[in-house]
């Protein structure tokens, strides 16, 4: 019989959290975002609730109007490798931009981080969307690349990645002290790529890892986002304001993978969620507001203007109809930018609305531990959903979730109570790449 499908659960560990005034709430720990007890606390909260891992999100450009956490944060590969050495179970997912990095330094350090945690690393996989970006890599405000170009790169880069991923055949390395064979010389590829961006030749310093590949995850919700991920990526991190939207994004996926030859159940969706959790409806209405009165209008603006790069916001009027904005937004987060244009226009919300809105939106997804998990039921049985990440904006609101939530869903049959495998891809239910090579050997005929 098979396995009746089960939620998958993320929680992005983000120090002061992702709301501007987060870090003054009453709770908040305020040098959490470089503290590494308070990682680690997180990362085996997060284990102890059977969560499949934890997340680290990421960016390479900030200036004095980003959040207090993009301030002053840790580095996606390290941190996750100090949290692989006090966890055992975990999946271990870090952010990094493929229009700012090598492809052999990345494929070989996700490769190590594999090693350490024993199978449990993820990639997820970002374009950045801040042209200030540009400035830190040697490079010009104007030669940052186009949305369209940055997937192209993106494209080709998992392309290199995933080739030098399978440089070495799981059995390639001998270690015969007798003989004095340290590795099979037939077992060993050598790349050699050769395309519009990058060359490179190869082979990895470093072999494939329990799970074969570390998993790859897309952050990406535009037509070229979704593309990418149905052509490449083992999950997709995307955000959903309503369930109808939601479903749409999650059937239109699956059907560009299945288009592809993929099985769409091997392409996991994941939107992100900001619980708030009470023992009565009132309590948790009573926390989204101490958080969301901690936000100023000015931070509020500041907070939207970054979605579309950073754009200045003060210039306008607050109590008019949001802005006529015409392409602005459109080479940065788009998918976001797009869906807060249209959904102003639809909904006739002056530029301080949006603001507010955007800064602290009223989370789907509060109430009781009994109605959250209602919900969480409905968007992953309705199929908005194969799972969640947890992205919490109150303090420990994590722990919360695990203590309340997780033990509901757990006794309905929808989360496990144990994890079923050692490596991320094993808990998430994908299959092991075979290595290409071996592959090929096998179908060939000697
Ligand atoms: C849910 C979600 C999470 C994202 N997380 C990050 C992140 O941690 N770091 C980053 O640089 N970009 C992040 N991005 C930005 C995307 O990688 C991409 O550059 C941008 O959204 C434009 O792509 P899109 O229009 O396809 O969404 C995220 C985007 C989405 C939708």
């Amino acid at each position: 019989m098979a396995k009746p499908r089960q939620i998958k659960f993320g929680a992005i560990i983000h120090g002061v959290g992702g709301n501007i005034a987060g870090w003054r709430h009453p709770l908040a720990q305020t040098d959490a975002s470089v503290s590494l007890s308070f990682y680690q606390e997180q990362a085996q909260k997060a284990e102890t609730g059977k969560f499949d891992l934890v997340f680290i999100a990421d960016g390479l450009y900030i200036n004095e109007k980003s959040i207090p956490h993009f301030l002053n944060r840790f580095e996606p590969l390290t941190i996750l490798s100090a949290l692989a050495a006090v966890t055992s179970k975990i999946g271990l997912v870090g952010t990094v931009s493929t229009s700012y990095s090598e492809p052999f330094t990345i494929a070989r350090q996700f490769a190590s981080l594999d090693h350490i945690s024993g199978g449990r690393a993820g990639w997820n996989v970002v374009t950045s969307p801040l042209e200030g970006s540009a400035l830190n890599f040697s490079k010009t405000l104007e030669q940052h690349p186009d949305h369209a170009k940055r997937y192209r790169i993106a494209t080709e880069y998992l392309e290199v990645a995933k080739g030098l991923w399978d440089s070495w055949e799981d059995d390639a390395f001998v270690r015969d002290k007798e003989s004095g064979v340290f590795f099979d010389p037939k077992k060993l590829h050598t790349l050699n790529h050769i395309g519009e961006f990058f060359s490179v030749q190869g082979p990895l310093n470093i072999g494939r890892s329990k799970q074969g590949h570390p998993v790859v995850f897309q952050a990406g919700s535009s037509d070229a986002g979704k593309n990418l991920a149905a052509y490449t990526a083992d999950a997709i991190f995307t955000g959903h304001p309503t369930l109808g939207d939601a479903k749409q994004f999650y059937q239109d996926v699956k059907k560009r993978a299945v288009a592809l030859g993929r099985n769409p159940e091997e392409l996991v969706i994941l939107p992100g969620i900001d619980p708030i959790i009470g023992s009565t409806q009132e309590e948790a209405e009573r926390k989204y507001q101490e958080l969301a009165e901690l936000v100023s209008v000015e931070q509020a603006l500041a907070f939207l203007g970054r979605f579309f790069d950073h754009h200045d916001f003060s210039q306008y009027v607050l109590d008019a109809p949001f802005p006529e904005l015409g392409d602005i937004g459109k080479n940065s987060f788009r998918s976001t930018t797009d869906r807060i244009k249209r959904v102003a226009k639809e909904k006739n919300l002056t530029l301080r609305q949006v603001a507010l809105q955007e800064a602290t939106p009223r989370p789907h997804f509060l109430g009781t531990p009994e109605k959250v998990a209602d919900k969480i039921q409905e968007w992953f049985e309705e199929q908005g959903a194969d799972g969640f990440i947890v992205a919490s904006s109150i303090p420990r609101g994590l722990n919360e979730f695990v203590d309340h939530v997780v033990p509901i869903l757990q006794a309905r049959g929808l989360f496990r109570t144990e994890y079923e495998a050692d490596t991320l891809r094993g808990n998430l239910g994908l299959p092991l790449p075979v290595n290409r090579y071996t592959k090929q050997s096998e179908t060939i005929p000697q």
